[in-house]
């Protein structure tokens, strides 16, 4: 008897797969109890789950590796049961109730994307909302849909949740029953009796099932990777990546630029999944045999090749992590100074209530941090110090500085540059710009060492009107110490 024909080993993802779904509600009814669907609180819901010494983070962690693996079992049951051809023996709509199974799998995957609310889950979902912008004619009703208001917000939030945790589980349970009454329901050119699951094919089930458990554990040890820094609308410059098996798609997407991206995002997907649904009525003879189905094999063959390469081509090209030093904004640079003169370390030390500021991986949100950076006491009562009066610029800052920081190590800058950047940032920043950074009532400064040299720099910062009778600017000659004028003189004629 030959192993594609009868139940056997390769008849195990199915009945595993079952218990890897329940896996995830339960794991997933834990993640419940404290995840809270809003964009104010999610991340940091989130960050307690992992955080928290009662095991969350492994729950976390299981749930999150889980969902790899029912993707994976979903895949690897079709392709054993179209390579078997064992959805011959069965109904035909057991077949299409399987490819449908398959959707809300990957629904489910990438609406639990959405839940942790950091940067990649956030920037992902533009793109998956962005595309399906493309469905020709009911293109802007499902990105509405999706987006659930003006904005991806809160709306978007609860919506996504609503369907992770209500709609496609209940979808997924009613399809799993019809699927199994239809699996089990034979065709009417079978006359082989079915093989009894009980005991054999239990206990290779039991015994695959296992083997899968403790992978999924061993991975599940250290908790699931880290979150990215929480969403920011604002940072366009974030470049989202997609969970793995998503990957192959985003390649796609790749070779078709522009106006042919529908192709890419909706066409090719669609043909793909209505030829698989199509797959019993294209392959109708009782032959089950898959040396002696050329056709089928070669289709199989060429599916899993090109998805395999899209992916491994998709891992491959991830976006080049921009050269440390030049990354440093002016703004982050003399961050670091105020956040010198501001008595962080107070707390922040080896031996003190927080981790030093070179250590510390931000998990919280940008107003969070000039928050707690412009009184830090807000979070640490007891140890009260009236807050230094502090100004928004330096707030500002220090807030681009500690969130570089928790990107990368400080790459080092000399003091004049640093001195310069302090300037820069508390004073100048609000009026002109520097890279891209900054305000529009004064000139943009990125180029201005091509026209003005150093001392014709300091001349004008010192005292505008001495060189313009009717300079706007107003004279920083009495606030700037001559160490610092010197600085961001230097500074901005080194700018070419
Ligand atoms: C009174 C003590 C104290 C002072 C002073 C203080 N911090 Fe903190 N800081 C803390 C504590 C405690 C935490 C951890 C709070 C938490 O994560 O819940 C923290 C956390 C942080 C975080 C991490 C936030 C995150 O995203 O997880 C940053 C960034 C930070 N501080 C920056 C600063 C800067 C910059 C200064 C100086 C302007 C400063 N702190 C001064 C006590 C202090
Ligand atoms: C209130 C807004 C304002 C602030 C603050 C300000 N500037 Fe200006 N700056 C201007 C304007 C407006 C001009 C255009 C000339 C004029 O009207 O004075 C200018 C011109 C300049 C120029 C000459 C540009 C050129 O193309 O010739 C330099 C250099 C300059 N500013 C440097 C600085 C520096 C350095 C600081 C911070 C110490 C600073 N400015 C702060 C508004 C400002």
């Amino acid at each position: 008897m030959s192993p594609w024909s009868r139940a056997g080993w390769l008849a195990t993802p199915g009945a595993v797969l079952i218990a890897f779904a329940v896996v995830q509600a339960v794991t997933g009814a834990f993640l419940m109890l404290y995840y809270v669907p809003s964009p104010d609180h999610a991340y940091d819901s989130v960050r307690f789950i992992i955080s928290s010494p009662a095991g969350g983070w492994l729950v976390h962690g299981v749930h999150h590796y889980g969902a790899s693996f029912v993707v994976v079992l979903t895949a690897l049951h079709l392709l054993v049961s179209a390579a078997s051809g064992a959805f011959k023996r069965a109904d035909r709509r057991a077949w299409l109730t399987g490819v449908v199974l398959l959707l809300i799998v990957l629904g489910l995957a990438l609406t639990g994307y959405l839940l942790p609310w950091d940067q990649r889950a956030y920037w992902a979902t533009v793109v998956t909302i962005n595309l399906s912008q493309l469905a020709p004619g009911a293109g802007r009703l499902a990105a509405a849909a999706l987006r659930g208001g003006e904005t991806i917000g809160a709306l978007t939030l609860t919506r996504w949740y609503a369907l992770h945790v209500i709609f496609l589980p209940a979808a997924l349970v009613a399809m799993v029953i019809a699927h199994t009454i239809l699996a089990r329901r034979r065709a009417a050119t079978v006359e082989e009796p079915p093989v009894p699951f009980y005991p054999e094919q239990a206990a290779r089930t039991a015994v695959i099932g296992l083997l899968a458990g403790a992978f999924l554990l061993a991975l599940a040890r250290h908790g699931a990777p880290p979150l990215g820094p929480p969403a920011d609308s604002s940072d366009t410059s974030y470049v989202p990546r997609p969970e793995w098996y998503f990957l192959g798609l985003f390649q796609l997407l790749k070779y078709f630029p522009g106006r042919y991206e529908v192709l890419g995002a909706i066409v090719i997907p669609a043909l793909a999944v209505l030829a698989l649904a199509a797959l019993p009525w294209i392959d109708r003879r009782p032959e089950r045999d898959l040396r002696r189905r050329p056709l089928v094999a070669a289709g199989l063959a060429a599916v899993l090749l090109a998805v395999s390469a899209l992916t491994v081509l998709g891992w491959r090209d991830r976006p080049p992590a921009a050269p440390a030093a030049e990354s440093w904004t002016v703004r982050a640079i003399g961050g670091r100074v105020f956040v010198e003169r501001h008595t962080c370390a107070r707390c922040h030390v080896e031996t003190g209530v927080a981790d030093p500021l070179e250590a510390l991986r931000l998990s919280r949100g940008p107003e969070w941090t000039a928050a707690h950076t412009s009184d830090p006491e807000m979070i640490a009562p007891g140890l009260r110090e009236p807050p230094a009066p502090v100004n928004e610029r330096e707030i500002a800052a220090m807030v681009a500085y500690m969130r570089r920081l928790s990107g990368e190590p400080y790459p080092g800058f000399p003091l004049r540059t640093e001195t310069a950047a302090a300037v820069f940032s508390r004073y100048c920043i609000g009026c002109h710009t520097l890279d891209g950074d900054g305000g529009k009532d004064g000139p943009d400064l990125s180029r201005i060492g091509r026209k003005h040299d150093a001392a014709a720099l300091s001349r004008r910062i010192a005292d505008p009107e001495s060189v313009d009778p009717k300079a706007e600017m107003p004279s920083f000659g009495s606030r700037l110490s001559a160490d610092e004028l010197a600085a961001i003189a230097a500074y901005l004629a080194a700018r070419r």
